[in-house]
Formats: structure tokens, C-alpha cells, sequence
């Protein structure tokens, strides 16, 4: 369904805020987690399209660490649908070759939680068609602080001059060590804001604002975003670099 022609110009790293699902459900008089599963129903659907377009690393905000602010009934909700995503959506990954990574703060999240992602990204850690990349109890600035004080722990133990500290060191002391860049940056829901999501990472990325709820976004709007990326001029600060 609705195949792009033009190969040349696809991201190698997409983002996806996935926003909306709960006014999606108000819309229809639901409550809010029948948006979350429908959420959830939408990116089951749209992976292997996003995997098909040749996008080989996908990272999903899928919980925020400010999400965990949220009524405990919504956040057990969340929890509780991330669970039986986990579960259901191991082997369709796993089938999908998809090598599937976390990233955020592991300390909130239960303990089966934890284990069901050790699992997932052990089972998939040799797959080689796509990296899936879900951010849960995710948020940039304790990611950027987090590598803060790794980097300042390792000058103060090996004696580094902190003058020395390099981009690189940086790089590598995030969570999304070994991930490149995110190209293309895409938030649903008409909010055009960036929520604490990869802010380190994405310096030089483009955005895409769909109109479209989560739930409804579909493979035509994807091919959109990527339509959309394909026809920007990207020169990182300078003049005529072309990706
Ligand atoms: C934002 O919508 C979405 C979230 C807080 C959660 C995203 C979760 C999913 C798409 C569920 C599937 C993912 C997994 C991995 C199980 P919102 O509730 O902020 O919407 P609103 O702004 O309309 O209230």
C-alpha cells in the first residue's frame, strides 16, 4: 500500500512521539486506555511497513519519565498494556528481524518489566533488519545528566582534564551509545513541541507535525513524513552538504 518511488532519500533513523491516544478516546466517549491500546494497535501495524521503506533504526516514545506523573490508574494501565505488548510482540519482532533496545530509567519500571525487556533485547540482539529502539521511563535531560556525572565519575578516578571531555566521550556515555543520529523526528497530535525526546541526539534532525491522533496514523501518512524529508535540504550549519 501507497509505496514511495523515491529510494534514494530515506532516513536512516526515524523518531516517532507517538501523541494523541487520549484524545483520540475522549473523541469517542472511551477512556483513555482504549486510546493506549489503540495506540498500540497502530505501531503493531505500521512496523513492517516502516521496516519495508528501508528505515533501519526506529526509536518510540512510548513512556515518558513525565508520564509517570500521571493518575496511578493510567500509569498501571500503561504498565499494564506494556506488558502484554512485551509478551505478545516478542516473537512478531523477533519474525520481523527486528533487534529491539531500551532505553530510560529501568529503576522505576517492576521488576517482571524488566525482565521481559532483557529477554526481548537478548532474544533479538542478532537480528539485523531493523533496530527498534522503545523509549519507556524515558526522558533526554536525566539521560544528558546521567552522562554528566559518568563522564565527571571517569575524570575524577583517571585523573582526565575535564578540558579533555570530547563530543564522543558524550556520545558514548548516553543511552543510545552505538545509535546513530535520528534523521527525521515525527510528532502526531498537532502539538509541535519536543517533550525531552533525544534532545541531545537530535541537533541536526528534521521534524514532521502530523494533524493526525496516534491511532489514526496510518502508512500514507508515514510515506507523507517521508515525502516530506526527502524533499528538505539538510546542511548541518553549513552550506551544501547533501544526506
Ligand atoms: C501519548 O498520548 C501517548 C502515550 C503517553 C503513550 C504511548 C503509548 C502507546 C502508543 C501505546 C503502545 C506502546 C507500547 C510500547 C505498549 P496521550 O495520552 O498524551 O494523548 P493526549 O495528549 O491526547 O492525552
Amino acid at each position: 500500500m501507497g509505496e514511495l518511488k523515491d529510494q534514494s532519500r530515506i532516513p536512516n533513523h526515524v523518531g516517532i512521539i507517538m501523541d494523541g491516544n487520549g484524545r483520540w478516546a475522549q473523541a469517542r466517549g472511551l477512556p483513555r486506555v482504549a486510546g493506549h491500546r489503540a495506540g498500540a494497535e497502530t505501531l503493531k501495524k505500521i512496523l513492517p511497513h516502516i521496516k519495508k521503506c528501508g528505515v533501519q533504526y526506529l526509536t518510540l516514545f512510548a513512556f515518558s519519565l513525565e508520564n509517570w506523573n500521571r493518575p496511578e490508574k493510567e500509569v498501571s494501565e500503561l504498565m499494564g498494556l506494556l506488558r502484554r505488548y512485551l509478551k505478545s510482540e516478542t516473537s512478531d519482532l523477533h519474525k520481523n528481524g527486528a533487534r529491539v533496545k531500551v532505553i530510560g530509567d529501568r529503576t522505576l519500571l517492576d521488576k517482571d518489566i524488566v525482565e521481559q525487556i532483557e529477554s526481548l533485547e537478548e532474544t533479538t540482539k542478532d537480528n539485523t533488519e531493523i533496530t527498534v529502539i522503545f523509549a519507556i521511563s524515558y526522558g533526554a535531560r536525566d539521560e544528558i545528566l546521567k552522562a554528566t556525572q559518568k563522564i565527571a565519575k571517569k575524570c575524577a578516578e583517571q585523573g582526565i582534564d575535564p578540558s579533555d571531555i570530547t563530543m564522543d566521550m558524550f556520545d558514548n556515555n548516553l543511552m543510545t551509545a552505538d545509535i546513530p543520529d535520528p534523521d527525521l523526528i515525527i510528532r502526531t497530535s498537532g502539538e509541535l513541541r519536543i517533550s525531552n525526546f533525544l534532545l541531545w541526539q537530535s541537533a541536526y534532525a528534521e521534524y514532521y507535525f502530523s494533524e493526525k491522533l496516534w491511532p489514526d496514523f496510518s502508512e500514507e501518512e508515514f510515506n507523507e513524513a517521508l515525502s516530506s524529508f526527502g524533499n528538505r535540504d539538510r546542511r548541518f550549519g553549513g552550506l551544501l552538504k547533501q544526506t
